[in-house]
């Protein structure tokens, strides 16, 4: 299969320095593309500013803010069989972005808001046959809220990570996962390393495109996107 693989925080900059974002770090997103290597399928990362080296195999595609991640994603997805998106989309971008920095002297104290698309949402369109998995990142109750998504969003699976507990969800190591399903039991997993969590995650895909019997795409058919327009934009 060729899989699609977000990862990481968007950045929605005010100004040169300044920028709205969050606490994702991408481990849990390139755990998923070395899983999915080891697996012998073809990857593609689109990732947001993080410091993690590239998994071996990987074509990695550099972005910045949720608009640069939409492009990114819309340009690779007609040669996708699978799509995660286990980046932290950043859902709302400062209206205007200054191309110089900000004086605190003479900057406004409040900032004018837009959404953000949504990656998942705007794409559903697209969808056709492919696997499309989401991630939730929720707190309170975790299993209603990513349920909500997962119908929302028209998923194939929904990975439910608890992010108020200490050892999952953003920035460490490890991860406490249920994995959603629109017509399926919900399977809960144990406290695992991101990187089995990957591993469990990229076996559950396996079988679900076996079962959908999904044409394997060729790499040949890949859409050879033009990165370089894909890079940091403030506005
Ligand atoms: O990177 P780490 O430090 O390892 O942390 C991992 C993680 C906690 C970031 C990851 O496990 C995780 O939960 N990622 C999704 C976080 C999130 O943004 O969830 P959400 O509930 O806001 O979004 C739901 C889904 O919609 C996600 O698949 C998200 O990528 C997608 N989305 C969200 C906003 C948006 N504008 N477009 C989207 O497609």
């Amino acid at each position: 299969m060729k899989i699609v693989i977000t990862a990481g925080p968007t950045r929605e900059h005010i100004d040169p320095v300044r920028f709205i974002s969050n606490r994702s770090t991408g481990k849990m997103g390139f755990a998923i593309a070395a899983s999915a290597i080891a697996h012998g399928h073809q990857v593609t990362l689109i990732a947001g500013p993080v410091s993690l080296a590239t998994p071996e195999g990987a074509l990695r595609i550099d972005v910045i803010s949720a608009l640069d991640m939409l492009d990114a994603v819309r340009c690779e997805l007609p040669s996708a069989d699978v799509l995660i998106m286990s980046a932290a989309v950043a859902d709302w971008r400062p209206k205007e972005a200054s191309t110089t920095k900000l004086k605190k002297s003479t900057m406004a104290p409040t900032i004018e808001l837009l959404p953000n698309p949504d990656i998942l949402l705007t794409l559903k369109p697209s969808k056709e046959n492919r696997l499309f998995v989401g991630f939730a990142a929720e707190t309170g109750d975790p299993l209603a809220e990513a349920k909500r998504k997962l119908t929302a969003k028209g998923l194939d699976m929904m990975v439910a990570n608890d992010v108020s507990r200490p050892d999952a969800g953003f920035a460490v190591d490890t991860n406490l996962v249920t994995l959603l399903y629109p017509n399926a039991p919900a399977e809960h997993l144990p406290l695992l390393d991101k990187r089995q969590v990957a591993d469990e995650i990229i076996t559950r895909i396996e079988k679900l495109h076996n079962e959908l019997n999904i044409m394997i795409s060729s790499s040949s058919s890949r859409n050879p996107c033009n990165a370089s327009n894909l890079t940091a934009r403030l506005s």
